[in-house]
């Protein structure tokens, strides 16, 4: 059911590779919501993703932007401002990647050349994306900037490498340049770290079933899904969370908070040489 929670509203969703992708599932909100956007991912993804697809469900143009392409934000800003005829209201940040995820490297072994894009792709790129809309002044007052994260920034979960560092730098981005869009221009940023999700992302994280099992049975509301993230991403792009600004949201059925559940410990007592009963 929609509430045109975004009617009026413009914007640039990045990241939507697939119908997997949770910026795909944000872009078929936002548009049922009532916004116009832009949607913008790498060429490469455009040759291998659906990307089109998404794009004409929606009546959104596509603008191919490699994130840590400084020349390419700029084109990606102009354009879009070009194309919606004036500001933006929101910017979605939903990408993720790690050569060294890919390459199967652990992180007492990381390769520094990979080690340096995972941080410019996942974190940096954001940098680069405010202080250029910021440069433009391409985004209206009360607008809404929100980029994807994990509780791996806070908390160490095996496997999931850089990817880590990487988001603790973007949360961190997001609160010192959330300072100043908020205290210049009346801009909110806020990051949203979301259950494991099965994306092309998240599908290169080690033992993915597994994680996934394990904080479902750890959260008391079961993990979110995509699409759960997405309603909850249009929230933040409304206008009924103006003053939520520079904070890290847990999207997450309550995993964060938990030390051990009765459904985890039940499943790991099976594992014990003699199981005790769980009541
Ligand atoms: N899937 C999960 O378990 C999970 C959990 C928490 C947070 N997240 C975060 O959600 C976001 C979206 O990931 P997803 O799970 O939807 O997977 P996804 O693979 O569908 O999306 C990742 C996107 O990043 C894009 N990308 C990679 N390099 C880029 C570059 N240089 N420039 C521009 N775009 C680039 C990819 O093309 C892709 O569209 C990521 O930040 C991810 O870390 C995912």
């Amino acid at each position: 059911m929609a509430y045109n929670l975004l009617k009026g509203k413009k914007g640039i969703i990045f990241g939507a590779l697939d119908h997997h992708s949770i910026a795909w599932k944000v872009a078929e909100k936002a548009y049922e919501e009532g916004a116009r956007f832009v949607l913008t991912n790498t060429p490469t993804a455009m040759r291998f993703g659906e990307i089109d697809e998404l794009a004409k469900k929606c009546n959104a143009t596509i603008i191919p932007a490699d994130a840590t392409s400084e020349a390419d934000l700029e084109n990606l800003i102009e354009k879009s401002m070009e194309i919606m005829g004036g500001k933006l209201d929101f910017i979605l940040h939903s990408i993720g990647m790690s050569i060294n995820v890919r390459k199967k490297k652990v992180y007492n072994e990381l390769n520094y050349d990979f080690f340096h894009k995972t941080l410019d792709i996942s974190a940096i790129s954001f940098h680069k994306l405010m202080q250029i809309s910021y440069r433009h002044d391409a985004i209206n007052e009360w607008g809404s900037v929100v980029a994807l994260s994990y509780i791996a920034a806070q908390r160490v979960l095996y496997g999931y490498n850089d990817m880590a560092d990487a988001k603790a730098l973007l949360e961190s981005i997001a609160r010192s340049f959330g300072y100043i869009y908020g205290r210049e221009k009346k801009i909110r940023v806020n990051t949203i770290s979301q259950s494991p999700t099965r994306t092309t992302a998240g599908k290169g994280v080690k033992g993915m079933d597994g994680l996934m099992d394990f904080t479902d049975r750890m959260s008391p509301l079961g993990n979110a899904s995509a699409e759960e993230c997405a309603n909850f991403t249009i929230a933040m792009f409304s206008d009924l969370t103006k003053k939520i600004t520079m904070q890290n949201i847990f999207h997450d059925g309550g995993f964060s908070s938990m030390g051990m559940s009765m459904r985890a410990m039940k499943q790991y007592n099976k594992s014990l040489d003699n199981p005790i009963e769980i009541e």
